[in-house]
């Protein structure tokens, strides 16, 4: 018997991304809340029986109408961004029994703020110099901002507004390369300007996009120093104890976050530019890239 195909798939499922329902195997392991729902763990079999895990998700036909516009809007963005080794790239897509199933790239060591966390219970922090801080850790904690800003660059390079970038939403594969992910809230535009009332990451949010609902490549900057303070303070959680009502007064008197205790004065002083009142005084993503790279070098 054939499947129904409603019209809504057939753009996303013909060409180079369709997947071979055969192809696809679905486990059971769960690996994180979506906003659709369960993201679970599959594998994808390749040529010559090479099978490849990827992290599945899934919409059912019988989905709201916004949330089916939602992933079709998340999966061509994904289209869109293309291959890139620090974000977490498409696989394939496949239609089965009325499920529409999307196969990412999987990243086994889960969200960089879970694994930040941990961290800091376990026995590499015993390691410590003088400064509170090992080397290593120093270099790993860097590399981890490099690679995001890596990402993030090539989204800023495709006109594409991320949205939501946070440490949540920083995944790490196994040998610790960390990858831009969750495309759920991102747009294809160089300034978008929310209309409905959803809801939104008040505490990553540029005050443009808090006061104004607008969103461009420059308010991600803003987030992404919000994602180096995260880092930095190994998985804290920004403006702690504060309300939301009290972060907006805060943010619109020019309050910032304080400096965490681990972090040097240039890496703060990085997340303060990324956090000026000003969009167009922000650094882009390649100056950060940049200054991002010689600190690394600089911490080896
Ligand atoms: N959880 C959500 N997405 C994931 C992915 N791509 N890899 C591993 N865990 C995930």
């Amino acid at each position: 018997l054939q499947d129904p195909e409603p019209h809504i798939y057939e753009q996303v499922l013909s060409g180079p991304w369709e997947l071979n329902k055969y192809n696809l195997i679905l486990t059971g392991e769960k690996l994180g809340h979506g906003q659709f729902g369960l993201v679970k763990k599959g594998f994808v079999s390749k040529e010559s029986n090479r099978k490849i895990p990827v992290a599945v998700k899934s919409l059912k036909g019988t989905a709201s109408e916004k949330d089916k516009n939602d992933f079709m809007n998340e999966l061509n963005i994904l289209k869109k961004v293309g291959q890139h080794p620090n974000v977490v790239c498409l696989v394939g897509a496949c239609h089965i029994q009325g499920t529409l199933y999307v196969a990412m790239e999987y990243a086994e060591n889960g969200d960089l703020r879970s694994y930040l966390r941990k961290s800091r219970r376990s026995k590499q922090n015993m390691y410590q110099n003088y400064k509170g801080v090992s080397c290593l850790q120093r270099y790993i904690l860097i590399k981890f901002a490099l690679d995001a800003a890596c990402g993030l660059r090539h989204l800023a390079e495709k006109q594409i507004i991320h949205r939501d970038v946070a440490a949540r939403n920083v995944l790490l594969d196994e040998n610790l390369i960390a990858k831009v992910a969750d495309f759920g809230l991102s747009k294809h535009e160089d300034t978008y300007v929310k209309t409905s009332n959803t809801r939104v990451p008040v505490r990553w949010l540029a005050p443009e996009s808090l006061f104004n609902a607008i969103y461009t490549t420059q308010s991600d900057v803003w987030s992404f120093g919000i994602l180096l303070w995260e880092i930095m303070s190994m998985g804290g959680t920004p403006y702690h104890g504060i309300d939301t009502q009290t972060l907006c007064n805060l943010l619109k008197q020019g309050y910032r976050i304080r400096r965490p205790r681990h972090c040097d004065a240039t890496m703060y002083a990085m997340m303060m530019q990324c956090w000026n009142e000003k969009p167009e005084c922000r650094p882009t993503f390649h100056e950060l890239y940049m200054r991002l790279q010689r600190m690394v070098e600089d911490s080896q």
